[in-house]
């Protein structure tokens, strides 16, 4: 569970906030997805939530930050090791160093964590396997591609089994394939009851898989909603996010009277399929002369 309230930060070094005054909550079982321009406050507030700012950042905050009810401000980062895990945006600042192959660099928080040698084993091949490293698991992370040390940087968190997981674009350079892979590794992880808070720009994939769509703007949420209500709106581009093409492609066609009028606009393509579907099987259709 995430509680943000009232919450606004600026770095030692910002002239400007960046987060002003924001406020949401995320719960157990829920998917909440984090959209906005280059510079929105994005991967601030990933640091927010998993207490790296201000903790490690120094800068001054106000208002309050809770996770599974305890207030961040007063919780040192050691004692979030386990509880909240953070997928960094460049997965090779993620990566230990301190390992010589992938299983290890796996096993390394889980080490720290002090869990016994045989559950380690237990949890890491798993891991492992849904990520489709299996393969690699005796190379150097080092000698991975970007996108299999994204997905290693992923599996060293989702190991330790943490009841809130934050990825800031974990999906930047992976395939469509690892894609699937990262997705269906989150949807396994809300069904466990985990709390995602999932930074994304790949907006297709994000509006079938999200509970709930955040769209940041120069600090500020802007939108709260579900996916239909926050893609379709008309602000996005104006937030600095591209919509989706199924939403521009039925937003021409409502224009000249071819959308269905009750239809909300689409943000998936099977919603789009059955909007034009419908209009497309109507007899007065507004393209025939
Ligand atoms: N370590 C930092 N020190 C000072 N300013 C920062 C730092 N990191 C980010 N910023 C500033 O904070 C704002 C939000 O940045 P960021 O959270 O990285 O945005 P996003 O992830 O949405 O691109 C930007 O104006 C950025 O320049
Ligand atoms: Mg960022």
């Amino acid at each position: 569970m995430i509680e943000v309230k009232g919450f606004s930060f600026t770095y030692p070094t910002g002239s400007r906030p960046a987060l002003c005054d924001i406020g949401f909550e995320v719960g157990p079982r829920e998917l909440c997805a984090v959209v906005g321009g280059s510079g929105a406050g994005k991967s601030t507030l990933a640091g927010v939530v998993s207490g790296t700012v201000p903790h490690l950042t120094g800068g001054t905050a106000q208002g309050a930050v809770q996770v599974n009810g305890r207030d961040l401000a007063d919780t040192p980062l050691s004692g979030l090791v386990g509880e909240v895990g953070l997928v960094m945006q460049n997965p090779f600042n993620q990566i230990s160093g301190a390992r010589f192959s992938v299983r290890e660099e796996i096993a390394f928080g889980l080490e720290n964590l002090g869990v016994p040698r045989d559950e380690m084993v237990a949890r890491i091949d798993p891991v492992l396997h849904d990520l489709g490293l299996a393969g690699v698991a005796d190379r150097s992370p080092y000698e991975l591609s970007g996108g299999q040390q994204q997905l290693l940087a992923i599996g060293s968190i989702l190991v330790m089994r943490p009841t809130v997981m934050v990825l800031d674009e974990p999906t930047s350079q992976l395939d469509a394939a690892g894609n699937a892979l990262v997705f269906e590794a989150l949807g396994t992880l809300k069904e466990k009851g985990v709390t995602v808070l999932l930074i994304e720009h790949r907006m297709e994939r994000l509006a079938r898989a999200a509970d709930r769509v955040l769209v940041l703007d120069r600090g500020s949420i802007v939108a709260n909603g579900t996916p239909e209500e926050v893609l379709a709106d008309e602000r996005l581009e104006q937030w600095g996010v591209a919509p989706l093409r199924y939403t521009m492609a039925a937003r021409r066609a409502a224009a000249r009277g071819l959308w269905p009028a009750r239809r909300p606009l689409p943000v998936t393509l099977d919603a789009a399929a059955a909007g034009f579907g419908e209009t497309a099987g109507h007899p007065d259709r507004g393209d025939r002369r």
